[in-house]
């Protein structure tokens, strides 16, 4: 066994930096194994000083699962489907008024599928000079701080899933754009706690963007609901705020986590970022 990493906690709610590797050339088996394991009981690692194109991310994402082509097909890499650009820069070098916001509310990715990925990664490769960077939240710690009366509340509860109908996701892009995105993608349910597969933790599985009701539950109610838990899981103590440096690799748990882009930084200063979403093999 020749591993010689190690981690180096960054926040007191999640974040880990892994110290010691370069994702740029794949892993042997030990390497991979201990990552692996290592991710399960820490879901936001991070990676320095990296520097990997579209196919590189790609491929270090391919050790996890399957790299999967995002829905918005403007933000695609040209060379590869399975990256996409997170960047407020627009085609002619202007200000991408959509990626300025865009993924600001919380959020876990693509609940609005069937098939929920297992891990996201974003690579910075442009940063503003200040601010601009992703918040994650514990979803686990979250789970296990609730109350016995909200664990039991939630017990068997299913939540409806869409595009960005969720309370925030409303908010952020307003009625037209939602009313106009749900009409491409079918509902989706998914049970309002899930069992994380590797660790069997509870996980708390609902998200103020995708998520805008639940079976059996009125609907002004079940906002209300939604809005308290999400309230619940952003506390500060369960939140992770990563500040960006060129050169960024962090991979995140999409189940054990809820993220959102902080929206903070100065709309004029570039950044960029690439982005792959990666299933279950
Ligand atoms: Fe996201």
């Amino acid at each position: 066994m020749s591993v010689a990493l190690s981690l180096r906690p960054l926040g007191k709610a999640l974040g880990t930096e892994v110290v010691g590797v370069d994702v740029l050339r794949p892993f042997d088996a030990a390497t991979l194994e201990w990552i692996d394991r290592a991710f399960a009981e820490h879901p936001v690692m991070v990676f320095c000083n990296q520097r990997l194109g579209p196919a590189e991310l790609a491929a270090f994402g391919a050790q996890f699962g399957r790299p999967q082509p995002h829905i918005l097909e403007q933000y695609r890499h040209p060379d590869r489907a399975d990256v996409s650009y997170i960047t407020n820069v627009d085609k002619a070098g202007g200000i991408d008024r959509f990626g300025v916001t865009r993924a600001s509310t919380w959020h876990t990715d693509e609940t609005y599928e069937d098939a929920l990925p297992r891990l996201a990664i974003l690579h910075a490769l442009e940063v503003p000079s200040a601010r601009g960077g992703t918040m994650f939240a514990d979803m686990r710690a979250a789970y296990d701080a609730l109350s016995e009366a909200m664990r039991r509340r939630l017990e068997g509860l299913v939540g409806l899933h869409g595009r960005s109908n969720g309370p925030d996701g409303v908010k952020l892009y307003g009625e037209t754009y939602v009313r106009a995105t749900e009409k491409m993608r079918p509902e989706r349910r998914h049970p309002a706690v899930k069992k994380h597969p590797v660790t069997g933790r509870p996980v708390l599985f609902v998200n103020p963007t995708h998520t805008h009701a639940f079976e059996d539950i009125a609907a002004d109610e079940a906002v209300r609901l939604i809005q308290e838990l999400r309230d619940h899981a952003t506390q500060e103590r369960f939140v992770y705020y990563h500040a960006w440096r060129v050169g960024d690799v962090v991979m995140w748990d999409e189940l054990a986590t809820m993220h959102r882009g902080a929206g903070d930084a100065r709309p004029e200063e570039r950044r960029i970022m690439l982005r792959t979403i990666v299933h279950p093999f």
